[in-house]
């Protein structure tokens, strides 16, 4: 095998589209999916690719040093895409232990266990790890109604196309976590980059916006309201629904973590979005709108589900990425027009209520864990 690599959180949500991605183009890489399977992990995420003689499946915790070290001396691991987290904002508000143990002590704990396995032999090597935007905290909305962005890509040339403020997400950004989540994923984003300062490890870290599409656990805005209006539960709109967020689609930041992996530069940053703002409301009318014509109902005929709730503790306002360096240094740009990528994830989930159910009912869980017991 030509590489040798671990994608930590390979059964979660982003994980699995990037391991489909890695195992399919690669034939010569060796994959190996590190992930401990929380609630968030799934392996029938990766069903169609689980037979492939370059892939590779380790139950196993980040947080477990010994296994990990060992792990990539058994297998000769020369990179690392770190994904596994926790990662739902409202999940850190309840129990933020959880997310500093597997978010900051997790990352630092892959991180020493490479330091140690590479043993200052950087040539080849590469420790790449997954952040997100909301390390910067929230942007204002100085333009509530919206305007023309100063960007255009294919991907949001569609109808809306608009930007909420004249500030965008930069690279060179301080950070500002307002979550106990964002907080755990910018001390984690710290760690990285000393690894590089102090000791000189390869190490690259990208910030992306808001993922959308298959395989999305079904506590996450998009394919928690889709599941709802299809049963007709009320939808719990957080505050006004005035939030924005720039939605990407999940196979595009597949695909830039690919370019970045290969021919970023080392230690530096790349922000990722899909230049796409929206506010929660607007995308919630989307999903009625869109769940309902493919169920054959009238269009709208769900609006009256929408039920605003107490809005979320500390909700960040606005994120808006600005992606132009990576667009610029590597070609990147997302492919795939928001009004096209919701159809087919709407789509998706329609088509895979058994995927859903199984998810939501934690059986997939329970089957998993007698299956690997014993590893
Ligand atoms: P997810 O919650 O769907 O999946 C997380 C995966 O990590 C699961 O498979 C879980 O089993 C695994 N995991 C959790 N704790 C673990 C541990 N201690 N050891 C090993 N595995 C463990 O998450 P996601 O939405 O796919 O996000 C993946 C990464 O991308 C995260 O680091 C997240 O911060 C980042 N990110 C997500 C988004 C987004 O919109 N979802 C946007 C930007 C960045
Ligand atoms: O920006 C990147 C981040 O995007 C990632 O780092 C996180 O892992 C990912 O979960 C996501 O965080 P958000 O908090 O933005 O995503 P979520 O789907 O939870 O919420 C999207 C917006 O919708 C947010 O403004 C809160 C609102 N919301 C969410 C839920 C679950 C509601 O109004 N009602 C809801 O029930």
């Amino acid at each position: 095998m030509k590489r040798s690599i671990i994608i930590t959180g390979g059964a979660g949500f982003i994980g699995s589209h990037v391991v489909r991605l890695f195992v399919n183009k690669y034939p010569d890489y060796k994959v190996i999916n590190l992930d401990k399977l929380t609630y968030a992990g799934n392996l029938d995420n990766l069903k169609d690719i689980q037979d492939k003689p370059n892939y590779k499946f380790v139950k196993m915790d980040i947080c477990d040093f010994d296994g990990v070290l060992k792990l990539m001396q058994d297998e000769k691991v020369d990179g690392i895409i770190h994904l596994a987290a926790e990662s739902h904002v409202d999940r850190s508000i309840k129990d933020p232990f959880t997310f500093a143990q597997t978010n900051v002590m997790g990352t630092l704990s892959l991180l020493q266990a490479a330091k140690c396995y590479w043993d200052g032999n950087w040539e080849g090597k590469r420790f790449y790890h997954i952040s997100t935007d909301e390390v910067y905290g929230a942007l204002e909305m100085t333009n509530p109604e919206g305007i023309k962005p100063p960007f255009t890509t294919k991907a949001s040339s569609g109808e809306h196309h608009l930007a909420y403020g004249s500030k965008f997400f930069t690279e060179d950004l301080k950070y500002q976590p307002h979550s106990p989540y964002s907080a755990s994923k910018a001390s984690s984003d710290h760690f990285v980059r000393a690894f590089h300062d102090t000791y000189g490890m390869p190490t690259i870290v990208t910030n992306c916006s808001n993922n959308y599409g298959p395989y999305q656990f079904p506590e996450k805005l998009i394919p928690l309201f889709i599941n709802n209006i299809r049963h007709r539960k009320p939808l719990p709109v957080y505050g006004k629904g005035e939030n924005v967020r720039d939605w990407l689609f999940v196979e595009d930041h597949a695909r830039a973590i690919d370019i970045i992996f290969h021919k970023g530069k080392i230690a530096e940053t790349y922000n990722i979005g899909g230049f796409n703002e929206w506010k929660n409301i607007d995308i919630i009318k989307v999903l009625i709108n869109t769940v309902d014509r493919l169920l054959g109902r009238p269009e709208g005929a769900d609006m009256d589900l929408i039920t605003y709730v107490t809005d979320r503790a500390g909700h960040d306002l606005r994120y808006a990425i600005d992606s132009t360096k990576l667009q610029r240094e590597l070609g990147w740009e997302p492919s795939l027009q928001f009004e096209e990528g919701i159809e087919r994830t709407v789509r998706w989930y329609l088509d895979h209520q058994e995927w859903v159910d199984n998810v939501t009912s934690g059986e997939y869980q329970k089957y998993y864990d007698s299956m690997y017991k014993n590893r």
